[in-house]
């Protein structure tokens, strides 16, 4: 088993029914945070944590995201008559030139552990992350990723971002019972998708970045339909459990849940406080607001 996470899956054929008609003919990882698309910071991340193969399962609406990271001609020659060398730079650099993509179509959206199957040929057997874009997460250090990269390096096993969160949203997320190994770090004991707070095992849920052996994709195979009719990762990932440590990292950072519209308008609002060019006038502008 090679040590190193070279290849990231990013799921992106969902219907992104939440975000319509903004997601009609354009994926919901392309929405914009200010001024880059999600898809795109999730990309950066992967490439911070080691990443050089990109590989991106879309759907309905496949070509936004092919699009974004590929060169874009006409816009080029336009940027470069008009002299706007840094949005030039901008556009020309949106991934490092040892980073390669792949594009997969995943033709019926049949839940995330059929998107992660749908990578299987173009992952191999080696290990490899899962980095949903809708959870956007401004992470310490390197980033999530980096941060769940060590830990895999440390323990060459599967690793789960987790986070707590309050009992009454377990059903939203897939959620795991752990026993601490080290700070941050338990192990796996039993992981369930989007119980009722009644039937969940715990309020730490798995947010959207996994790092994952490739003997997942044989128990992806064979699971069959589970919460919400889908071919479902998390009980592909209870099958791992019974062969295979798995673990749980709580990271180090914070999680903007942009499938949902408050969480998207939170990072949008944090994210703009934060950026080099806007913070002023956009603090000045909250302030005003008095809200
Ligand atoms: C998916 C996973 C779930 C996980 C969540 C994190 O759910 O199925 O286990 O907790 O991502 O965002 P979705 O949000 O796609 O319904």
């Amino acid at each position: 088993m090679t040590a190193k996470v070279r290849k990231a899956v990013f799921p992106a054929a969902g219907l992104g029914t939440r975000f319509l008609p903004a997601t009609k003919a354009s994926p919901k990882e392309m929405l914009p945070i200010v001024d880059k698309p999600l898809i795109q910071y999730a990309a950066e991340e992967a490439v911070a944590a080691g990443v050089t193969d990109l590989i991106f399962i879309i759907g309905r609406t496949k070509r936004a995201i092919a699009d974004h990271f590929d060169k874009a001609y006409e816009l080029e020659v336009e940027l470069e008559k008009y002299k706007k060398s840094r949005m030039l730079e901008l556009v020309r650099n949106i991934l490092p030139s040892n980073v390669s993509c792949i594009y997969i179509r995943q033709a019926d959206p049949l839940g995330l552990g059929h998107a992660v199957l749908c990578a299987r040929a173009a992952v191999g057997n080696e290990p490899f992350a899962v980095l949903l874009a809708d959870d956007l997460i401004d992470g310490a250090g390197d980033g999530c990723l980096a941060q769940m990269v060590k830990v895999y390096e440390e323990r060459q096993a599967s690793v789960l971002a987790i986070e707590t969160v309050p009992p009454e949203e377990t059903q939203r997320y897939g959620i795991v019972e752990t026993a601490l190994v080290a700070p941050r770090l338990g192990r796996i004991k039993s992981i369930v998708e989007k119980p009722s707070p009644e039937k969940a095992p715990s309020n730490r849920a798995v947010v959207g970045r996994y790092i994952l052996t490739p003997a997942i994709f044989d128990l992806l195979e064979h699971v069959g339909r589970g919460a919400g009719g889908e071919i479902q990762l998390t009980d592909g990932i209870a099958r791992l459990l019974g062969r295979e440590p798995v673990y749980a990292y709580e990271f180090e950072g914070r999680r903007y849940d942009c499938g949902s519209k408050i969480g998207y308008l939170q990072a949008t609002v944090e994210y703009a406080m934060k950026h080099p060019e806007l913070h002023k006038d956009f603090s000045a502008y909250l302030q005003q607001l008095k809200v």
